[in-house]
């Protein structure tokens, strides 16, 4: 169901499409889409940035950085370019996308410094779980984009998906070393700027697990197989 607060997003000015990446499956151009960056600035990712109250904050506070956020609802797209806009931020570059096919096909190998993946669809139901996105195939496309050092910071109140992640991530020999070692993970630290589910669930009551990787320079193995989801028959903001 789209809300009426967000019909307003239905149509794309020419200003937020500035914003807004192009389509297609070919890898980016990083020079192109970022023209006059700082050969040191670093290149940050979010996952799944929903309406866009953390990584418009986060660009915000990192003007010299440049950001690439990845969302497969439109409306949300167009509402996060709408919110950057607002805050004056310039730095980010938002593609409508499924995020597993974008990983793989888009991002350059070793690009990526900063990973963020914060309360990804938890697919409760247990017929569902095959929807996550956190796979293993996932993560290790993952590897491939990311920098040696890349920090990836993934957020949770399904802590069991958590884990899943952090499974997942350990199962990749070598390539990621756990920054919350010895448990692997933190339950409700302080963050600066919250994204919207983490504020909305922090206000429920509920415990949020963190995990916090950084990569290694080990070089990652070959990419396991994958099929494009067919998502033409889910709502695109269904959240399990
Ligand atoms: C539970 S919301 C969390 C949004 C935001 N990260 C936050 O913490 O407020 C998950 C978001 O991920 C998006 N999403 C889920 N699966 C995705 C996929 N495969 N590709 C791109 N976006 C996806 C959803 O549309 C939704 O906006």
């Amino acid at each position: 169901m789209v809300t009426a607060g967000m019909r307003r997003y239905r149509v794309r000015t020419d200003l937020q499409a500035t914003l807004v990446g192009p389509r297609g499956r070919e890898p980016l151009n990083l020079n192109a889409l970022f023209p006059g960056a700082g050969q040191d600035a670093l290149l940050r990712l979010e996952v799944g940035f929903g309406h866009g109250e953390f990584i418009s904050a986060l660009a915000h506070a990192h003007p010299h950085d440049r950001f690439i956020g990845i969302e497969h609802d439109d409306l949300r797209v167009t509402k996060t370019a709408h919110k950057c806009l607002k805050d004056g931020v310039a730095n980010v570059r938002l593609f409508g996308a499924e995020a597993h096919g974008f990983v793989r096909d888009r991002l350059p190998p070793a690009s990526v410094d900063r990973i963020y993946i914060l309360f990804p669809d938890p697919w409760p139901k247990l017929g569902h779980r095959r929807r996550r996105l956190l796979t293993r195939s996932f993560l290790l496309d993952l590897s491939h984009a990311a920098a040696p050092g890349c920090r990836l910071v993934m957020a949770s109140d399904t802590h069991e998906y958590a884990f899943q992640c952090l499974s997942n991530l350990s199962a990749l020999p070598g390539l990621w070393r756990n920054s919350y070692a010895p448990a692997g993970y933190r339950f409700d630290i302080p963050t600066r700027f919250p994204s919207l589910f983490e504020r909305h669930k922090k206000e429920e009551g509920c415990s949020i697990a963190y995990l916090l990787m950084e990569r290694t320079g080990s070089p990652a193995p070959e990419r396991l197989t994958w099929r494009r989801p067919d998502l033409s028959g889910l709502p695109p903001h269904t959240s399990g």
